[in-house]
């Protein structure tokens, strides 16, 4: 069984704490870990743009001592010419000893990893997960906050298409006694099946329209842009587009300890003059974020076994509901489901639906 990193929610804690550690080291002795990787490459994926973890990726594995291939504009590859995804990985499996891989379309990074010879990680499929985000998040959180449980975190702006609060809500209900804060408009609230995850997680957690109302409770502060990219229309955008700003008089209702983190790019909710307030740590947490990625290369090439919990998989073949799910561009892709509470869940994406339901057609 391959190490895949699909979904953080399949390590145990001790897997995430030990990735923790090892950034943490790597931090303070970065010399000692210059040709860990030597002599392995990293193929870098991205079907969507990225700056930071594109960037981070490779850093990450040249800091290692290992040299990184890739694509970052499918245009210049086969894919222009109409190469499915599962051809893609067998081929770059062939040449490269880990994956890292960007795409637009939600279970693409699942999808992906089973048609690979070498490890997958998820940089980030659709509106859906971004599990390395997460561990730049928690590896800033203990090193920021110091612990990772009993925490109050803000999660302000697009709740219903940020990939980057989907999987960092995920992980942080395993941890106790923390609570949340969700800041965002109805239009963009938080999708059923993450709220779910917090109940099942008896997690507490409230809605609130104003970052006003939620500042002087909170312990950290997760600001995220609107997805315009992910909306079908402008006009929609327009309508949602900076109606959460933080700015300086806002961050004074906070507390002295609170921490603003932001997956970045910003786009104009965080004002400016606020970057150099010791409380916003969005430009350091992109540089935990290239220790994290080290840890979490290291770790998978030296063969870590992370502990997967595997339900039983249901073939449908009346398909997903969710229109943005791979299972519908790479309908090769077996449709796979688990069940729960009734409903089957798609494998590769989360959505869930009644047995035998199917896609509405537009
Ligand atoms: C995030 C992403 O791509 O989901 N960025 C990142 O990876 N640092 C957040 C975003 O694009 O808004």
């Amino acid at each position: 069984m391959l190490n895949h990193i699909i979904d953080l929610e399949l390590l145990s804690f001790s897997d995430l704490q030990e990735i923790v550690q090892l950034a943490g080291k790597i931090m303070k002795n970065p010399e000692n870990y210059s040709e860990a990787c030597k002599g392995k490459i990293l193929g870098t994926l991205f079907y969507e743009p990225s700056t930071r973890t594109k960037m981070s990726f490779q850093t990450a594995m040249l800091r290692l001592g290992g040299s990184v291939i890739g694509f970052d504009n499918p245009s210049n590859s086969s894919v222009s010419k109409g190469e499915s995804l599962k051809d893609t990985i067998k081929i770059v499996s062939g040449y490269a000893d880990i994956i890292a891989m960007r795409h637009p379309l939600e279970g693409s990074a699942k999808g992906a990893s089973k048609y690979s010879s070498v490890p997958i990680i998820n940089a980030g499929d659709g509106g859906h997960l971004h599990p390395t985000q997460t561990l730049t998040d928690i590896v800033t959180l203990h090193n920021e906050k110091g612990r990772l449980n009993h925490l109050t975190i803000g999660l302000c702006g697009d709740l219903k298409n940020g990939r980057t609060v989907h999987s960092l809500i995920k992980t942080m209900s395993h941890f106790e006694g923390n609570k949340f804060v969700l800041i965002s408009t109805k239009e963009l609230g938080i999708p059923k099946y993450i709220k779910d995850i917090m109940q099942e997680q008896n997690c507490e957690y409230v809605e609130v329209p104003t970052l006003q109302e939620a500042m002087p409770q909170l312990d950290v502060l997760y600001m995220t842009r609107i997805q315009r990219e992910r909306f079908a229309s402008m006009e929609e955008y327009e309508a949602q587009k900076g109606v959460f700003v933080l700015d300086r008089e806002k961050l004074s209702l906070g507390k002295e300890d609170l921490k603003v983190l932001h997956p970045l790019p910003r786009v104009d909710e965080i004002a400016e003059n606020i970057d150099d307030d010791p409380r916003c740590v969005y430009f350091k947490q992109a540089i935990y974020g290239m220790y994290a990625r080290m840890a979490l290369i290291l770790l998978t090439l030296q063969g870590a076994k992370y502990s997967y919990s595997r339900g039983k998989i249901i073939i449908d073949n009346s398909g997903c509901v969710n229109p943005k799910c791979i299972t519908h561009t790479e309908p090769y892709m077996p449709k796979e489901f688990k069940e729960k509470g009734g409903y089957l869940v798609c494998e590769y994406c989360d959505t869930a639906k009644k047995p035998g339901e199917k896609l509405k057609e537009k």
